[in-house]
């Protein structure tokens, strides 16, 4: 009997667990000492990050900062040999000589990459999304980075927004936990240890809720939705001890999120107590003023700065306009001394100051090893979602079958790293066609590429057409391009781009069986897919190990045990679509005046927490611990999952559960537990999860509203439709 026992990631009473580090005595005694020695300029220059090159290489000013203690931090310098010189430049030759803290965008993986973010929360398994954050942290730390701009935890829930990829998705339950999960990979059990980064929250606040999913755009949304939903992974990263936050571009409600004290301030430390540090994100400080904001850069430094932001990034207004708002009154004393605390707590946290150097000679070893590539072979596996298989083609075994492996991204090696490739080389990268070529031993693999992925011409099909024709079965490798997903990557559509799709329909008419492979960042519209192709892998950007994990998958040396962490939509009209609605006063029917479309019913393509297998799987035997229970009770809820198939697999149960009646309506169904166990064909195994008030109440209602009395419904199955239900109440007594 294995009971899972829910994450508290809804937790909204607990105490914030500090970024623990150095004893906290000895942090806040040496920092108030050296905050003490230090000139106004000095601090000023402790809240400055400044860039340095793409390929990593320190810019010549920055050395000219470092000598004067003038530059706090810096992002994209990277490697051990010239993190060390720039260091030396603060450590040895400023006055204070406090180290600089070096910091760099290590999203999925330093120079071993690993699957995007968003197909490691496919994988539903927080262990493993842990262990790839450890593998990236050792890494990093290695070529001298103390800081990770990671993880990014915001809620998404419009597929055409490129930095989907970034997060876990679209569930607030599921995004806490893949937060904390990643937060402990990179910081480790104690901020500072040797092999560990600080992580940092972004972005915050609900930067996924861009109007129409065009990135950057404007944000409202009411506050009951950004606690209830975009809130809480941020809250687990700040309980978990993440040692930073990162303001969003974006304005909330009005107020650009670089300057907004309600959630910098009131929310941040006020109500959740966190003690970290805050970063702008790149040049956003300066953003106030394109906003309507700020009237100059002044003003853009004052706003910021009061409002909590304490280290600007690449803009330098802080410096620029910070002395002389401390002679206008423009600035107090006080926020200024706080915001520099906060950067020499880190660094002091962080051991800085013992141990300011990457160790040159140990750096090649840790990059690349053999076991952070398995450690991301392994990930990429467990992240792949089997979209559809009618088993006629999948797995391809060992036969002696003539495989064509076509399509645009069959050899493409950039397409698998996604985007913030990190430290990673194109060079590094298993393509596809080779990992299905090393897999496939002796039998004949044929390759044509058949189209780009967006340009309009198609001239290749033709050739891709003849290669399937000599081939007994057709392995087509579809997708986006990595420049189609991230930052600045909003797409007006969800169709694949190009002419993917009459490729996929000329190799349909040759009458072959045809597996397609998807690498993509976002959900796509796959409706003809999904009515003409026999098998469907969605391998999301899967990473170095690309070629190998697709091929362990395709031949059935794996089973495929992903689900879906966002909705798959039948229309780009749908968007926004989740499964987390509420239920309106006119659910859809058959009735014309209810909730629906004219022209496509309301249902996605694939429901969020969808996911097929190699096997099947059959849930039976719901059990709850009691029929009703107090406000403050607890309620076990179990299953008997049993593999009823042919082969081993990994099944996903997933508890739901429905506030049926709320004084603020509640979705129609809300995550708040999952379990991923591997099963023998024949075996049976009861799984248990346990609800607590965390798990009732409306997530960061919780601190508010409690548990109210009523009925509660269960469901419990192998994605967000469907299951078992049942049902019991909260009653006050
Ligand atoms: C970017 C991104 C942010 C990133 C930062 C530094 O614009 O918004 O996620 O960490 O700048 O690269």
């Amino acid at each position: 009997m294995s009971i899972t026992l829910l994450f508290s990631v809804l937790l909204c009473a607990a105490p914030l667990r500090p970024a623990l580090g150095a004893p906290a005595v000895d942090v806040s005694s040496r920092v108030e000492s050296l905050l003490g020695k230090m000139t106004l300029e000095e601090k000023f220059g402790q809240l400055q990050q400044l860039d340095g090159d793409a390929g990593g290489d320190a810019r010549p000013e920055h050395f000219e900062l470092a000598k004067k203690g003038l530059l706090g931090s810096t992002l994209n310098v990277r490697g051990a040999k010239r993190v060390n010189e720039l260091q030396r430049a603060a450590v040895e030759h400023s006055r204070l000589g406090i180290p600089i803290l070096f910091a760099f965008d290590v999203i999925h993986g330093y120079r071993t990459v690993f699957p995007v973010p968003l197909a490691e929360a496919a994988s539903w398994d927080a262990s493993a999304v842990e262990r790839a954050a450890a593998v990236a942290a050792a890494e990093a730390y290695a070529a001298g980075v103390r800081w990770t701009f990671a993880p990014m935890v915001d809620v998404a829930r419009d597929p055409r927004w490129g930095r989907i990829v970034e997060g876990s998705g679209e569930d607030p339950f599921l995004g806490a936990v893949m937060a904390r999960a990643r937060v402990r990979g990179f910081q480790g059990p104690r901020l500072g240890d040797p092999g560990r980064v600080a992580a940092c929250a972004k972005h915050w606040a609900a930067y996924g809720a861009a109007v129409a999913g065009r990135d950057y755009n404007t944000v409202d949304v009411s506050e009951r939705t950004l606690r209830e939903v975009y809130f809480p992974p941020f809250r687990a990263s700040a309980e978990e001890g993440v040692a930073s936050f990162m303001s969003a571009f974006n304005a909330l409600n009005g107020i650009p999120a670089s300057a907004d004290r309600w959630i910098l301030t009131d929310v941040l430390r006020g109500e959740w107590g966190f003690d970290g540090l805050v970063v702008s994100d790149y040049t956003s400080v300066q953003e106030l003023i394109a906003h309507g904001f700020a009237r100059d850069g002044a003003e853009a430094a004052r706003l910021a700065l009061s409002a909590g932001v304490d280290m600007e990034m690449v803009s330098r207004l802080y410096n620029e306009h910070g002395p002389g708002l401390m002679e206008s009154g423009g600035l107090s004393q006080q926020a200024l001394d706080e915001a520099v605390r906060r950067v020499l707590r880190l660094k002091f946290r962080l051991g800085l100051f013992e141990r300011p150097y990457a160790d040159e000679q140990a750096e090649a070893g840790v990059l690349l090893s053999t076991e952070h590539a398995a450690a991301a072979r392994d990930m990429a596996v467990r992240s792949m979602v089997l979209l559809k298989n009618d088993g006629s083609l999948l797995p391809l075994g060992d036969d002696r079958r003539t495989i064509a492996v076509v399509g645009p991204l069959a050899d493409d090696r950039a397409a698998p790293m996604g985007s913030w490739t990190g430290d990673g080389r194109v060079e590094d990268v298993v393509t596809i066609l080779e990992g299905i070529r090393a897999r496939a031993g002796a039998r004949r693999v044929l390759h044509a590429q058949g189209c780009g992925v967006s340009d309009p011409a198609a001239g290749g099909i033709d050739e891709a057409v003849a290669a399937a024709r000599q081939a007994d079965v057709v392995i087509a490798v579809v997708g986006e391009d990595a420049a189609m997903s991230g930052e600045a990557a909003s797409r007006s559509t969800l169709d694949l781009p190009g002419r993917q799709l009459d490729l996929l329909k000329a190799l349909h008419a040759t009458g072959k069986p045809l597996a397609v492979v998807l690498l993509n960042g976002r959900p796509l519209i796959l409706n003809w897919l999904d009515e003409n192709v026999p098998a469907l892998l969605e391998a999301w950007f899967p990473g170095g190990q690309a070629g190998t994990a697709v091929a362990d998958v395709l031949f059935g040396d794996a089973n495929p045990g992903g689900r879906l962490p966002v909705t798959f939509p039948r229309a780009l009209g749908q968007v926004p679509i989740y499964y987390a609605h509420k239920n309106t006063g006119r659910p859809p029917s058959e009735n014309k005046y209810s909730s629906k479309y004219l022209d496509v019913p309301v249902t996605p393509l694939y429901p969020f927490g969808y996911g097929l297998s190699y096997t099947r799987f059959r849930l039976a035997e719901l059990r709850l611990s009691a029929r009703s229970i107090r406000p403050d009770g607890r309620l076990r809820v179990s299953v008997d999952v049993e593999n009823t198939g042919p082969r081993p697999g990994d099944e996903v149960v997933q508890l739901y559960i429905r506030d049926a009646t709320a004084s603020a309506v509640r979705p129609v169904r809300e995550l708040r537990g999952w379990e991923r166990l591997s099963l023998a064909p024949g075996e049976r195994r009861r799984v248990e999860f346990e609800l607590t008030p965390e798990h009732l109440g409306a997530l960061d209602g919780a601190l508010r509203f409690g548990v109210e009395p009523g009925e509660f419904q269960v469901f419990v199955g192998s994605s967000s439709v469907g299951g078992l239900e049942s049902s019991f109440e909260v009653v006050a007594y």
